[in-house]
């Protein structure tokens, strides 16, 4: 059977994730660190917990949650969430249950997006969303940030530049990935003035959120908002970077005709999410074990970056700076001028330590090419430390010094 002639036009636009790739070429190479991946730790997992949680809700309410489910998600699950968010008050029209962020991010792009729609993002931004949103031939315009996020000047001469085309404002912030930035609030007000006046939604992704280590909470754009300009923000959780993401749980809450339409497409595309994970997770939060664990997550995390910083202040050459993250599990390293991390990442991989080369993170066209990001959520104290060694030696090499 020849499919070729059969695909759509969409599916052959199709691009995979380039990251997954460079990851696969550094799997066997013995003795290798790799700062690459952007997986949780596996040792955060909390397997006893939900061993548990999955064996008494399954004796208890097997029949119900082993039956089809409801294609907005569980009720019991939207209590907790409500308690959860501080938001008791909330309707359960304004939220949908969804098999990660991944699928709330495609339900959102699948209700809003036509050919050729402009989606603002931040530059650089999550590849996974980017891809999601060529592949629905969306137009990708990318922003720069600066250490408080989202450049507001450039983000309002580009609604003005694009106009009645663009649909949305996509933005990751909290310890953006790739970035680490947190917005600041300062920041967040000046988007909600801007979005608001030219009346472009935010899709406020926020995955890392409980994954801090330092520093004060800024409130969610989605929180700023909800009073002021109702249904503005529609905010995206996960519970793949604190549960673990083979449980593939994740929850939006924004306007109610939205949701409806994002529900509409779960109905059609999903079914529902998993119903065992959904109550599993829910009588986690309503024993009251869901805190205790992220604390314990950003114990075990924080000494982590706190290693990556102090390395790459200890081996890094002057001409080399970073972020520095208050949470989440990544750090972005600026490279002088010169420099590609494209080529750099060559003879990092011989030198047998990997990392993003930044321009991965770029719409298709736009790329930077003197950043790359690295993790800290997977390796050991003493591998960060062997690594950001390895690598300040291949940069010093390659800068010529
Ligand atoms: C910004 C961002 N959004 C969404 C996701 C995907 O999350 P999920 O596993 O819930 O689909 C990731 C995962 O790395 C991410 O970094």
């Amino acid at each position: 059977m020849d499919y070729k002639s059969l695909f759509s036009a969409q599916t052959i636009g199709m691009r995979a994730s380039m990251i997954r790739e460079l990851v696969a070429t550094t799997k066997c190479i013995p003795g290798l660190i790799s700062f690459a991946g952007g997986f949780p730790s596996p040792l955060t997992f909390p397997r006893e917990i939900l061993a548990k949680m999955y064996s008494e809700v399954i004796l208890e309410n097997g029949n119900d949650i082993l039956q089809y489910g409801s294609s907005d998600g569980d009720t019991i699950l939207k209590q907790e969430l409500k308690k959860w968010e501080g938001m008791p008050d909330l309707p359960d029209s304004e939220i949908l249950i969804t098999s990660g962020a991944t699928n709330g991010i495609y339900l959102y792009v699948k209700s809003l997006i036509e050919s050729n729609d402009v989606i603002i993002i931040e530059a650089p931004s999550f590849l996974g969303s980017l891809i999601a949103f060529e592949g629905m031939s969306a137009k990708l315009v990318g922003i720069e940030l600066d250490e408080e996020g989202i450049r507001t000047d450039l983000l309002e001469e580009s609604f003005k530049k694009h106009g009645k085309k663009i649909k949305f404002l996509y933005l990751i912030p909290e310890f953006q990935n790739p970035s680490g930035i947190t917005m600041t609030t300062a920041r967040r007000k000046q988007v909600l003035e801007i979005a608001s006046h030219y009346g472009v939604p935010i899709l406020e992704d926020v995955p890392y959120e409980a994954l801090r280590y330092s520093g004060e909470k800024p409130d969610s754009l989605y929180k700023m908002s909800k009073d002021s300009h109702p249904g503005l923000v529609t905010l995206i959780k996960s519970f793949s970077k604190i549960l673990g993401p083979g449980l593939r749980l994740a929850y939006a809450i924004g306007h109610k005709e939205l949701i409806t339409k994002m529900g509409l497409w779960m109905q059609k595309v999903n079914v529902s999410v998993d119903c065992v994970t959904q109550r599993a997770v829910a009588r986690m939060m309503s024993k009251g074990l869901l805190k205790p664990h992220i604390e314990s997550i950003q114990a075990f995390y924080k000494p982590l970056r706190d290693t990556m910083l102090a390395a790459l202040e200890k081996y890094m050459p002057e001409t080399v700076s970073w972020t520095v993250p208050d949470g989440g599990m990544f750090i972005w390293v600026f490279l002088p001028e010169q420099l590609n991390a494209d080529e750099l990442f060559v003879s990092a991989r011989e030198n047998r330590v990997a990392f993003i080369p930044g321009s991965k993170f770029y719409p298709l066209g736009s790329e930077t090419y003197n950043a790359l990001r690295l993790n800290f959520s997977y390796p050991t104290a003493e591998q960060i430390n062997t690594g950001v060694e390895r690598l300040a030696h291949i940069i010093k090499e390659a800068s010529g010094k």
